[in-house]
This record gives C-alpha cells, structure tokens and sequence, in this order.
C-alpha cells in the first residue's frame, strides 16, 4: 500500500452515512482539484451499510448547489478492505469515523477539522432540525479540505 507522500494520488472521505457530509467533501475535493489542474482521485463512503445506493440528502445537495457544485448524482456505497488498502489518504469528517476506521485497519486516519478548525467533528446532520446546520458543515467541509488538498499534495 502506498501511503501518503509526494506522489500522493488518491483520498477518500469518510463519514457515517455517505449521505450527507461525504458526499459534500467529495464534491467540494473534486471541484478544487479541477480547478487546480491536480491528479488526485476522489472518492466518499460511509462506514455504516444503512443507506448503500440512495444519493445524498436533500439539504447536502441544497447547500453544495448553492455553491455551485452539482452531487445528486452520487450514491451511498460502504467503506470496503479494498478502498482502506488502495487509497493513498484516508479522511473521517468526526472522530467517530477516525475511530472505526482505526478499528478496520487503517491506522493513519485523517480527522478533516484538523486542517482548519481545531480538531472540531463536523457535526453529524442527522440529529439537524431541517437546513439549519448545513452552512456550517458545508463551511466546515470547503474550508478544511482545501487545506488538506493544499497540505498534503501541493508538494
Ligand atoms: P452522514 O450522516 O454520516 O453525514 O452521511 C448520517 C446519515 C445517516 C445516519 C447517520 C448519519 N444514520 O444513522 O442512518
């Protein structure tokens, strides 16, 4: 496996779902490293099998419209071995995450509110009233994966 270094060429984010706040990473990583022109594979899952093949809930894909970035189109799928091999750096959105991916093997987790906001979870929408909630786990979300983006592959 290779792990994360200069050649760094693939991340995934992970959150509980993969229905709402994954999806938003991976829209938000994908658009940026267009616009960068950078060769980074970008994927999202989830470690929970409840929502495998539903696309993303309706307030993730509100907010990331309203920034212009389009994630209806992607479907729930669950962390697999295979992903926890294969990808180069490996992202939880809280520590929740960072701790069932420990469990499943992948030591070097990543927790995303350590590049921006203090080692802070993105707090999980589930529990959210409606939209309320989103702006900020979508600021969350653009702000800390730029800067992961920049940290670790801008080289
Ligand atoms: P996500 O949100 O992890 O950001 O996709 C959740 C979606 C579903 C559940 C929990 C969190 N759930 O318990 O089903």
């Amino acid at each position: 496996m290779s792990h994360e270094n200069s050649s760094t060429k693939s991340i995934i984010f992970v959150c509980l779902g993969n229905i709402c706040r994954s999806p938003i990473a991976e829209g938000v990583a994908k658009r940026y490293v267009k616009a960068k022109n950078l060769d980074i594979r970008i994927d999202s899952a989830g470690t929970g099998d409840w929502h495998i093949a539903e696309a993303p809930c309706e307030n993730s894909i509100k907010v990331a419209n309203q920034h212009g970035i389009n994630i209806a189109e992607q479907r729930a799928r669950q962390v697999t071995q295979h992903d926890l091999e294969k990808f180069d750096i490996v992202v939880g959105l809280d520590s929740k995450n960072i701790t069932s991916l420990k469990q499943l093997g992948r030591s070097d987790a990543i927790l995303l509110g350590d590049f921006g906001y203090e080692g802070e979870d993105v707090p999980d929408p589930y529990f959210f009233d409606g939209f309320e909630g989103f702006d900020k786990v979508y600021e969350m979300i653009d702000i800390c994966v730029r800067n992961l983006i920049d940290e670790k592959c801008m080289h």
